[in-house]
């Protein structure tokens, strides 16, 4: 990245994102009653859902289609004019979209990344208003405590699967700005195996796995974050319960060290409930890289993965 470049702060946060399932009674009721997130509108067959710590009207969409997989994630811009600015360099450099419209928020720019994840940029949008019993004590809390399932608090960050790893982290490096905290390399030691990037101090927004299918576009998970390990903990026990089988954790990730446990929606979107991972406050901090060796010898806790970890991504297409 260049001085120029790196100098980019148009990207303020990740913005709502829309599931496609096949199950969205099923999809829905997850959300609901065991992530703890509540229902704003419904609309055909798209639901419109918010956690109780977004200060937008909602953060999630979930529509129904034949098949799981991700509809599209965003960024909200810092501005109507850093929203033009991104525009202008998507378009500039062979990535150009369309605008479009969704409900409780403005116009939105729609674009693929170098993998044919698809992506939306926006800046205006409708803030939550709460009322009734939704009214918190503080008024500096967008809604009252939810206090339900596992009571996530927000997005944490969008894990991606690509074909081509170094392409999708300079695409964002380069035309966004996004600092990339770690990466890992693959045995031949050029080609990455995983990039964790963000636009904030978070050590996680955005994270770009190998894909090792011939898909492309495809969904590896989704993370939610909790205020504490301990809810982690109480979530594991709330999805045994419920059915809902875990796939791994809860333990310790060694990229970027989050507190993790993976479960899937019934649609089969991998979703992470997440805490922690490290913040980044150095501004001359220096991207750590991993070499495949040290990589595999898992330093930290060391927590063994199921296979399908690194192969299923949604559409599922084994
Ligand atoms: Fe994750």
């Amino acid at each position: 990245m260049t001085d120029a470049e790196s100098r980019i702060h148009d990207l303020a946060h990740l913005g709502h994102h829309c599931l496609r399932t096949p199950d969205p009674d099923r999809t829905v009721g997850y959300f609901v009653d065991l992530l703890g997130m509540d229902v704003v509108a419904r609309q055909g067959d798209a639901t419109y859902l918010r956690t109780f710590g977004d200060y937008e009207r909602w953060s999630l969409k979930v529509v129904a289609s034949h098949e799981a997989g991700l509809e599209y994630a965003s960024w909200r811009t810092r501005s109507p004019e850093a929203l033009d600015r991104r525009v202008a360099w998507l378009e500039s450099h062979g990535y150009g979209g369309a605008w479009t419209e969704e409900f409780a928020i403005g116009p939105c720019y729609s674009f693929q990344d170098p993998d044919g994840h698809p992506f939306r940029l926006y800046y205006e949008t409708e803030r939550y208003v709460p009322t009734g019993a939704d009214t918190p004590a503080l008024p500096t809390s967008p809604q009252a405590y939810a206090g339900r399932g596992a009571n996530v608090r927000r997005l944490d960050h969008v894990n991606l699967l690509a074909r081509d790893v170094r392409r999708c982290r300079e695409f964002w490096e380069d035309g966004f700005g996004l600092r990339t905290y770690e990466v890992v390399l693959g045995p031949d030691g050029v080609a990455e195996a995983g990039a964790w990037m963000s636009g904030s101090i978070q050590g996680h927004e955005l994270i770009y796995t190998q894909e090792r299918s011939t898909g492309s576009g495809r969904l590896h998970h989704l993370a939610y974050c909790v205020d504490s390990r301990e809810e982690v903990l109480r979530a594991a026990t709330i999805f045994a319960d419920a059915g809902v089988r875990i796939e791994a954790g809860p333990s310790q990730h060694t990229a970027i060290q989050g507190f993790y446990l993976y479960t899937r929606e019934p649609g089969g979107n991998r979703v992470e409930i997440a805490n922690g991972g490290y913040l980044v406050f150095a501004p001359d901090h220096e991207t750590f890289v991993w070499d495949a060796d040290r990589w595999e010898t898992k330093p930290g806790w060391g927590a063994r993965i199921p296979p399908e970890f690194h192969t299923y991504g949604t559409p599922d297409i084994t």
